[in-house]
């Protein structure tokens, strides 16, 4: 397995450009099996997650052309299997993206179990009961979901948590569904906003998404678009926090800072001189020591759960004590045993993390067990003296494109190591 080898030093400074949002081309791939004709999709994002979609539509029997600046034109129509099998799922959970969609379209969908996680048990029962109420006859046996439905039917569907995907599967059931469907508790990330986009543009009638009531009424048939996909905010804030953490000054570019209110408001807390341009987003911490600061996680436009490991590492080497509050998931603060290898001062009580900063770090090896928990690692990396080895980097392979380039190019000492 492949790790990356940091030695931790000076700040980060300069520029770095922000890549498609992983969690907002997730969906847009998926909802590419609702079109009746071929589908363009850019700005996607070159990572491990977006190919593991694709050989899952590709499995499908679904035509995929990429072309080198990873535009993917989508040809739905070739589909002739309708399931998503287990060994593909249990590597990405948001395999469970495409039930809605094939169900939609196809009356059928076979999709795996997505099973544990190691962020807590994540269960899919929103997205089975909110299909089941639009009518789709739903077993789960032998470890698949096998949904079947002759043509869906519009209906008001509650949910008893805000989900993101959750959200994002009924709402891409519910253009091709008779009748008017109406989402109450939608999630109202900026990735379901820019997925009802994406079904816009193929003809799909939807309102109120960005708000927690989506209404969306039922068409007989999408038909193939272009689309762009907004910039990646996680990606944003993590090279961000990079800036406040060492001490540096970063510019991201092709960027959104409207999508990111709760982070830069916390980096400001922190310290930060922030400056924003229409696409762009300039953190600087140069000289200063950041400050700690208290962080409740909660679905957006709270702070972002998919921030809180790296905000975990900027409280580590900050001055005073912080807390970090997860709601969203049980279990996501894996990364601070590894971060208490590194000489960090962290005490887990219930769903609450209290750090108190010290002057430093110290650089060893550590072991990366999610996405965003290997990136607090690698932030804790440039920052900590002499050098960190992070094991299982696949994780961060999975959402954060070229991580070693891009933080070269902001002046850190960083690089992979193939196993
Ligand atoms: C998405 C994001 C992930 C982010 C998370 C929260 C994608 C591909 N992933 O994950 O990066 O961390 O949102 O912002 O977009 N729940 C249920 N029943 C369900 C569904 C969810 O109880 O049927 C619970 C979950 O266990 C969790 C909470 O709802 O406690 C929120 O999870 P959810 O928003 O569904 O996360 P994902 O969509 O999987």
């Amino acid at each position: 397995m492949d790790k990356l080898i940091i030695t931790g030093g000076g700040p980060l400074d300069g520029e770095v450009r922000i890549s498609g949002a992983k969690n907002a081309a997730l969906p847009i791939l998926a909802a590419t099996l609702l079109a009746s004709s071929p589908v363009m999709v850019r700005n996607v994002p070159h990572l491990h997650d977006i190919t593991t979609t694709m050989e899952l539509l590709g499995r499908m029997g679904v035509e995929l052309v990429v072309d080198e600046k990873l535009n993917v034109e989508v040809n739905p129509t070739t589909i002739n299997s309708f399931v998503a099998p287990y060994e593909l799922v249990r590597t990405m959970r948001a395999s469970i993206l495409v039930l809605g969609p094939m169900l939609a379209r196809y009356g059928e969908s076979d999709v795996s179990l997505p099973g544990g996680c190691a962020i807590g048990s994540r269960p899919v029962n929103l997205h089975i009961n909110g299909l089941r109420a639009m009518g789709a006859d739903i077993e789960v046996e032998g470890g698949y979901i096998r949904a079947r439905a002759k043509r869906l039917k519009g209906t008001r569907l509650f949910m008893d948590m805000v989900t993101v995907t959750g959200t994002e599967n009924l709402l891409m059931a519910a253009t091709l569904a008779e009748g008017t469907s109406v989402i109450e508790n939608a999630a109202r990330e900026p990735e379901v906003v820019d997925l009802a986009n994406f079904l816009i543009s193929m003809g799909a009638k939807i309102t109120g998404h960005g708000s927690d009531t989506i209404t969306i009424e039922g068409v007989d048939e999408l038909s193939g678009s272009e689309y762009s996909i907004l910039p990646d905010r996680i990606e944003t804030g993590t090279y961000l926090v990079g800036a406040a953490i060492s001490g540096g000054r970063v510019k991201v570019k092709n960027t959104r800072p409207d999508l990111l209110d709760a982070v830069l408001s916390k980096l400001q807390e922190a310290g930060g001189k922030v400056s924003t341009g229409e696409d762009w987003i300039e953190v600087d911490m140069q000289g200063r020591r950041p400050r700690a600061v208290d962080i409740h996680t909660a679905p957006y436009p709270a702070f972002p759960t998919d921030m809180q490991a790296q905000f975990s590492a900027l409280n580590a080497v900050a001055e005073g004590s912080g807390t970090i509050t997860e709601t969203v998931f049980e279990n996501r603060f894996m990364h601070v045993q590894e971060l208490v290898r590194m000489g960090a001062n962290i005490r887990v009580e219930g769903n609450m993390a209290v750090i108190n900063g010290v002057e430093k770090l110290q650089g060893a090896p550590v072991m990366a067990t999610d996405l965003r928990a290997s990136a607090s690692l690698v932030l804790a990396g440039l920052v900590a003296e002499g050098e960190t080895v992070v094991d299982r980097i696949y994780h961060i392979d999975r959402g954060y494109e070229c991580i070693e380039e891009k933080l070269q190019q902001l002046g850190a000492h960083i690089r992979r190591k193939p196993d």
